[in-house]
């Protein structure tokens, strides 16, 4: 299946979504600060993992509108946690996707209240979605689960406090930090979908292949940054590079494995396949 082609519309379609979320003026400047990350270029790999659940559950019969608001949800989470994680308290950058942090583009307390209210806004999207009220909350606890002190903000925490260890404990921090996310990205289409029970722990199994795998990844990407001994803990610089990339494929086997058991994978093989093979 052609990749591009499958996500290029339904990329556009989400960022519909969440510029629509900030479409009123109060005050304007914040307002603008709030579109500002949204409007960088991120891949969307979470919203389209999300459309890509729903579809191989559903197939024709995928509630699009559903899928959207799950995954502009799981999206503005993502974008939050990079506008915290981009601040001087944290790992102080002053580029994301090659422009000005929003820190950097407008002030440190303004970045702050950007992530504070994207982080708000995806509940706000997620009760107001097109599915039933049991959906509704399923989707709300799944997310706020995955993004909370269990979830991507414990793996902050623990990769904060990291002072060395081993492969395992690596995998444990990453499990939290960006697995999370992911799984809930597939399970939240899964849900919007009307999946059963069987095929909610396929889309786990799958969820938490792509999340490892998508971290392996990027420490392969991020190898010349992180160089040095201070530099954060990483795959690379536990396992080398070719450890590194055949752990990342073996997992993308899995999780291709487990959507295959859906009845239309073909969307979310394809992204299994991507994240192991990204050049960015
Ligand atoms: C980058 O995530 C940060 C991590 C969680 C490792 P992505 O690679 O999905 O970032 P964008 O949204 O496409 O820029
Ligand atoms: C990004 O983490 C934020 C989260 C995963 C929550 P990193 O610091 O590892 O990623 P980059 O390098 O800023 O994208
Ligand atoms: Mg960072």
């Amino acid at each position: 299946m052609d990749l591009h082609a499958w996500a290029a519309p339904r990329r556009a379609a989400v960022d519909a979504v969440l510029l629509a979320r900030f479409g009123d003026a109060w005050p304007p400047r914040f307002l603008a600060a709030c579109r500002y990350p949204l409007q960088t270029g991120g891949k969307r790999i979470r919203p389209l993992l999300t459309r890509a659940a729903g579809e191989a559950v559903a197939g024709a019969d995928a509630p699009i509108d559903a899928l959207l608001a799950a995954g502009a949800a799981v999206e503005l989470v993502h974008t939050y946690s990079l506008v915290h994680d981009d601040l001087p308290a944290m790992d102080d950058d002053d580029e994301r996707r090659g422009q000005p942090t929003v820190h950097r583009a407008y002030d440190e307390a303004t970045a702050v209240l950007v992530g504070d209210a994207l982080l708000t806004e995806a509940f706000a999207v997620l009760a107001a979605a097109p599915a039933s009220d049991a959906a509704r909350v399923a989707m709300v606890a799944e997310l706020a689960r995955a993004a909370g002190h269990i979830g991507m903000i414990g793996g902050q925490a623990a990769d904060i406090a990291w002072t060395g260890g081993d492969v395992d404990a690596l995998v444990t921090v990453h499990r939290g930090k960006t697995g999370a996310l992911i799984r809930a990205a597939t399970l939240l289409g899964g849900i919007a979908a009307g999946a059963s029970a069987v095929q909610l722990a396929q889309l786990t199994t799958y969820g938490e292949a792509v999340g490892l795998a998508f971290q392996l990844a990027d420490d392969v990407l991020d190898e010349d940054e992180d160089a040095g001994d201070d530099g954060p803990p990483s795959y690379v610089r536990l396992l080398g590079v070719d450890e590194t990339l055949r752990r990342a494929h073996e997992l993308a086997v899995r999780a291709e494995a487990a959507a295959r058991t859906l009845p239309s994978p073909d969307a979310l093989v394809a992204l299994a396949r991507f994240t192991v093979a990204r050049d960015h």
